[in-house]
Parts: structure tokens; sequence; C-alpha cells
């Protein structure tokens, strides 16, 4: 089979490669309006891109109808963020976060995640989150236009949050510790459970 992307319209496209590219990391953005109005949601069009500069992105496309979500609205009004990272046990909150709110209304206070001040951002971070990244907006890159365009989002990453319950005995995180989530196709998602190990062969 085969699949000519010039001719199928986006939702289709869309499926296909969030279907495919897998699995995804999930970036849970927290950010805040310049009224002081909390957002919280997942993204999965994620990745950390450069340690130097300590760098990542993620992207909120636009919704069907075209128009910004709110998680873009407030970066473009206030230019910070945190990236909180998703353990297995709060997956099922990430999820309820996904929801369409009403601009303005907080999935903190609706789905009862508790946050915590951040110290270099305005935007909280998620206290439960093993990992957060305090982030300040680097550039935001807009692919196409119209429903499901991109806003690649690029953050200065300034501090970062880890909580000790996830360190192994020689300081670095414990990936069972961690016990990430990542998103799979549709409504899917996998756990980081069962890994391996290859040596590289330039080293
Ligand atoms: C696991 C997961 C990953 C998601 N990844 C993305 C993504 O990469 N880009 C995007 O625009 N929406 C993504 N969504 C949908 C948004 O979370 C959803 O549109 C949300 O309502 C946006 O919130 P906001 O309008 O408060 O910014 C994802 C949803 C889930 C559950």
């Amino acid at each position: 089979m085969k699949l000519d992307f010039s001719q199928m319209p986006a939702r289709e496209i869309y499926g296909w490669m969030i279907g495919t590219i897998l699995p995804r990391p999930i970036a849970w953005v927290s950010t805040i309006s310049d009224d002081g109005r909390v957002n919280l949601a997942p993204f999965s069009f994620f990745q950390g891109i450069t340690a130097n500069p300590p760098t990542l992105m993620f992207v909120p496309v636009n919704t069907r109808e075209g128009a910004k979500k709110d998680t873009l609205r407030n970066i473009e009004q206030v230019p910070e963020f945190v990236v909180n990272l998703v353990p297995y046990g709060l997956a099922e909150k990430m999820n309820a976060t996904a929801a369409l709110l009403p601009y303005g209304e907080s999935e903190f206070e609706k789905f009862g995640i508790a946050a915590a001040a951040s110290e270099r951002v305005r935007p909280p971070r998620v206290a439960a989150a093993p990992v957060s990244f305090e982030c300040t907006l680097h550039s935001i890159v807009r692919l196409g236009e119209g429903p499901l365009a991109a806003n690649v989002v690029f953050g200065r990453i300034s501090l970062v949050h880890v909580s000790d319950e996830v360190l192994g005995t020689d300081g670095r995180p414990d990936p069972v510790k961690l016990d990430l989530v990542g998103r799979m196709g549709g409504e899917s998602y996998t756990r980081t459970t069962d890994r391996f190990d290859l040596k590289r062969p330039d080293r």
C-alpha cells in the first residue's frame, strides 16, 4: 500500500501519522494568560531537541475549526510554560485535561490536579509530575494555515524539577521509577515497562 499525502485531506493524514509515528512522549503543558488564568493540556507532538542550548519543542495544532488552542493563546500572551512528564499513575488525569474547556477555565481546578508554584516562570507545574521543565518561549514556527496547521513552539529550558523518588542509586532517573507513558494511535497508550539494551557500535 502507498499513500500520497498530497492527495489526501488533512484529517486522514493526521490519522496515519499518529497511527504510525509511535510511541510518542507526552508533554503535559501548563500555561497562564496575562490575567492569570491557568491552563493544562497534553501534547504528543513533542520532543527534546538539543542540550546546547537546552531546548524542547511541542506542537499545538489549530483546532478542526482553524482556531488557536488555549495553550497557544496563553503562550502568545505570557511567553513561558512548563512541560510536565506523565507517569502511569497520572495518565487518566492527563487524558481528562485534553477536554475542550471554555477559554480561561483551569484544568487544574476542574480535574483536581494539585499545582506547585514554579520558580522562574509564571505558570505553575503539576505537583505530582516526576519531572517538570520550566521553559521560556524561544520562538513559534507556523506551518500551514487553517484546520490542523502547526504552531511549533520552541522552549528554552530554564529549570528542571526532578522528584527524588524517581532517582536510582547512581543519582540518575530510573526508568522503572519514572514509569512514563507514551501515546500510541487513537486512544491507546504504552508503558515503558518492556525495555532492552543495545551496545552502540561506535563505543
Ligand atoms: C495524549 C494526547 C496527546 C495530544 N497531543 C496533541 C498534540 O500534539 N497537538 C495538539 O494540538 N493536540 C494534542 N492533543 C489534543 C489536545 O490536548 C486538546 O486539543 C486540548 O483540548 C488542547 O487544550 P487547550 O485548548 O487547553 O490548549 C493531545 C491529546 C492527548 C490526550
